[in-house]
């Protein structure tokens, strides 16, 4: 299905690693709503070969670039640059936690893996801004957008590291979309999406039963990562340009359900 509606649009993809990722599904559907774009990931991810699959599906080069690597990066946007001129859409969708994959305890996190899951999951995308702004890349109305998840804003036992990573992105998004929007009229914007099955959601601990209460407590259910894909191109194209520095809810109404009568129903209360 397409509407066309990012038809003459070109961006930058970070973080699609294989099919499960969201990062996928939103390539898939910006070729499909016409845009054309650069798809980049770290150059470990990019030995597995399977994002080659992705390219030639979409007509699109592959760039390597590690997120904490202000020369990978100011490498990437010198050949955006260089194929497109200006770009409309930046995706954001990284998150890594050595924490998390080590399953150390939040309280007791290890300091040298808690910055580096900072600069990985937060502080580069300041650094992908700060190196775009910097060169001028992105027209005017341009859209950046990164993927954040609740535990930014409440408590999630297990979530670990990853959660004050993404408190952090979401107050990027928020303060330098101040600067972005005032200085050049692109906005800025976080996406915050249910639990979804892929490589970085299930390293998390406890991922299945976390899946399983959000599922039961959304009233509309868990949102797939297609429609998470869905939302994301609503995001780059022009129907949404007065959307800025915002912590956007996709999430089926898990944010806003207190309780819900599943939830209760399955803790055996009446
Ligand atoms: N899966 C979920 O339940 C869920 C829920 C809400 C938000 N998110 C967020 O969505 C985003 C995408 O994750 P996903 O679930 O599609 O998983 P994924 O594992 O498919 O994507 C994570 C990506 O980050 C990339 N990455 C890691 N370190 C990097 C580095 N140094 N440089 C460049 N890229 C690097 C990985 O290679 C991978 O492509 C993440 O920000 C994640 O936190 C995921």
């Amino acid at each position: 299905m397409s509407n066309n509606l990012l038809k003459g649009k070109k961006g930058i993809i970070f973080g699609a690693l294989n099919e499960d990722s969201i990062a996928w599904k939103v390539a898939e559907r910006a070729h499909e709503e016409g845009a054309e774009f650069i798809l980049t990931n770290a150059p470990v991810a990019l030995r597995m070969g399977e994002l080659n699959k992705l390219a030639e599906a979409t007509g699109s080069e592959v760039i390597p670039a590690d997120v904490t690597s202000t020369e990978d990066l100011e490498n990437l946007f010198a050949v955006a640059e260089k194929k497109y001129g200006k770009i409309d859409f930046i995706l954001h969708s990284i998150g890594m936690s050595i924490n998390v994959r080590k399953k150390i305890h939040y309280t007791e996190s290890n300091y040298e893996f808690y910055n580096k899951a900072m600069d990985i999951s937060a502080i580069s995308f300041h650094r992908v801004m700060k190196i775009a702004k910097k060169k001028d890349i992105m027209n005017e109305w341009g859209s950046i957008l990164a993927l954040s998840y609740i535990a930014g804003q409440l408590a999630f036992p297990g979530y670990n590291d990853m959660a004050d990573a993404k408190a952090q992105l979401e107050a990027i998004a928020r303060n330098f979309g101040y600067y972005y929007g005032v200085d050049k009229k692109v906005r800025v914007n976080t996406i915050s999406q249910s639990p979804t099955k892929t490589t970085a959601g299930g390293g998390i601990k406890g991922f299945d039963s976390l899946y399983g209460f959000a599922e039961l407590q959304s009233p509309l259910g868990n949102a797939p990562a297609l429609d998470c894909a869905n939302y994301c191109i609503t995001l780059f194209s022009d129907l949404t340009k007065y959307v800025t520095m915002q912590n956007l809810m996709h999430d089926g109404g898990f944010s806003t359900t207190g309780v819900s009568n599943k939830v209760m129903d399955k803790l055996g209360f009446e």
